[in-house]
């Protein structure tokens, strides 16, 4: 007998039917890309944006990089826990890049918003003190990965908080002034704030320095988000730069979803993530498919087979009864594991106090990991298909960066088959290539930050 046949045989077939809700066939995807099409053109437009859950924000980036970039500069990289300061600089091809890494603490997550600017600030001050660059007034890049209405190139209105923060009095305010007067504070250092982005739109011009044919950026980390190449033709009232043809449409598609559209495909487990999550009824699309989340999702099914003595012999273990105990990294893995080798799974229970396991036990628990991220895979290529199918183009790349994606052992597979099935077939010899992103984040920051500082020579 083959292993894969040995495996099957292995789950539980009530863990096998329970999981059946996770399973979305392509006609299923392909309704979902109806709907986030309909919510993408709704967004596009401001006079019925306001009715959008996928709000399509303008990035104002209008031309990807040309590879001739010059110039130092700093950036800043806030997206989740931990936020980054990096010297950058370019030459041509040449690029080289110094970062440290601060944390964000949990009540700086949860506190002012003016708190919050005061660290960044801080950690921002030291940072260029220790590398000499405090008072050469450096253009810096500011990628801030949560939903932003611009206004312009460098200037940003929150609209909400995602991914564990919620910082008060900040929705509704430009960060970008908010950073300019936490600097303004100190003397010691001089910066020019030219740009703020997302990490979606850097993820995008990181992976476009290198490949001009880039013309779709996603996130699979913490949250989840995409970014595209639009035609101005398309964004009604466009207010940017009209001479040039494009710009990239930053989508928010994490709130896919908010406005009811996926009530067809969520489970009770998703109900209950939203439930106890700190933003109940927002990003719903993200809590199906990001980090955050699926660890979450994985560790509500494994409590419910238990209660229904499918696993561990009935019996629940304290531990694994903490919400958000169960880290998404342990879904990346128990998949790691061989099919028939339950080693990373054996290892990831030992960590939650499961020390006996039998081999049923990690099958099934395997079974589980796999439903979660494979649904959240195929979300993720539908949402990418809807991008390539409306721009209408034959042969895209796309950048994709993010914790889950390039951690996860099957994710880039998964995706790589499956986004050509969901493309329309009308668009002839389709060829889509998945880039993983080096750093779009801060190199992303450096090149918007050229293209917006006057010293850059294009
Ligand atoms: C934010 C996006 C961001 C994504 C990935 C989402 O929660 O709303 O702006 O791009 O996370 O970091």
């Amino acid at each position: 007998m083959k292993i894969e046949e040995l495996r099957i045989q292995d789950i539980s077939p009530e863990v096998r039917n329970g999981c059946q809700e996770l399973n979305l066939s392509d006609s299923v995807l392909r309704q979902c890309m109806e709907k986030l099409r309909a919510q993408i053109d709704l967004g596009l437009n401001p006079s019925t944006r306001e009715q959008a859950s996928v709000k399509c924000y303008n990035t104002y980036v209008q031309d990807l990089p040309t590879g001739k970039e010059k110039g130092q500069f700093l950036a800043l990289d806030l997206g989740g826990t931990n936020f980054r300061v990096l010297l950058i600089t370019l030459n041509g091809r040449h690029f080289d890049m110094q970062s440290k890494i601060y944390v964000v603490p949990k009540e700086i997550m949860l506190g002012a918003g003016e708190v919050l600017f005061d660290h960044i600030a801080s950690c921002l001050e030291s940072f260029a003190l220790q590398h000499r660059v405090a008072k050469k007034n450096l253009p810096l890049g500011f990628t801030f990965s949560f939903p932003l209405n611009q206004v312009g190139l460098k200037s940003g209105i929150l609209t909400r908080w995602t991914k564990g923060f919620n910082c008060a009095n900040t929705v509704g305010e430009d960060v970008v002034q908010m950073l300019a007067k936490a600097l303004a504070k100190r003397d010691s250092i001089k910066i020019d704030v030219v740009a703020i982005l997302n990490d979606t739109t850097g993820t995008l011009m990181s992976c476009a320095w290198k490949n001009h044919n880039c013309k779709v950026g996603v996130i699979l980390g913490t949250g989840s988000n995409a970014c595209y190449v639009e035609k101005i033709k398309n964004v009604i009232g466009f207010d940017g730069d009209t001479s040039k043809p494009h710009v990239i449409i930053n989508t928010e598609w994490g709130a896919f979803g908010d406005h009811g559209e996926l009530d067809f495909i969520r489970t009770p487990y998703d109900k209950e993530i939203d439930k106890h999550s700190v933003n109940p009824g927002k990003q719903l699309h993200e809590k199906m498919i990001s980090g955050m989340y699926l660890g979450e999702l994985a560790r509500l099914l494994i409590i419910k087979f238990t209660k229904d003595k499918v696993l561990f012999g009935g019996q629940i273990n304290p531990k694994l009864q903490e919400r958000w105990s169960f880290l998404t990294e342990y879904i990346s893995d128990i998949e790691s594991d061989p099919r028939g080798v339950f080693k990373q799974c054996r290892n990831v229970l030992g960590k939650l106090n499961i020390l006996d396991p039998t081999d049923q036990d990690c099958s099934n628990i395997r079974y589980i990991c796999e439903s979660v991220s494979r649904r959240a895979a195929y979300l993720a290529s539908a949402g990418v298909a809807t991008l390539i199918n409306k721009m209408d183009i034959p042969s895209v790349t796309v950048g994709v960066d993010g914790s889950l994606y390039r951690f996860h052992p099957h994710f880039h597979n998964l995706m790589h088959e499956k986004i050509p099935e969901l493309c329309n077939s009308s668009i002839e010899n389709l060829c889509i290539n998945l880039m993983l992103s080096e750093d779009g984040s801060g190199r992303g920051a450096a090149l918007i930050a050229a293209s917006g500082s006057e010293n850059n020579p294009e």
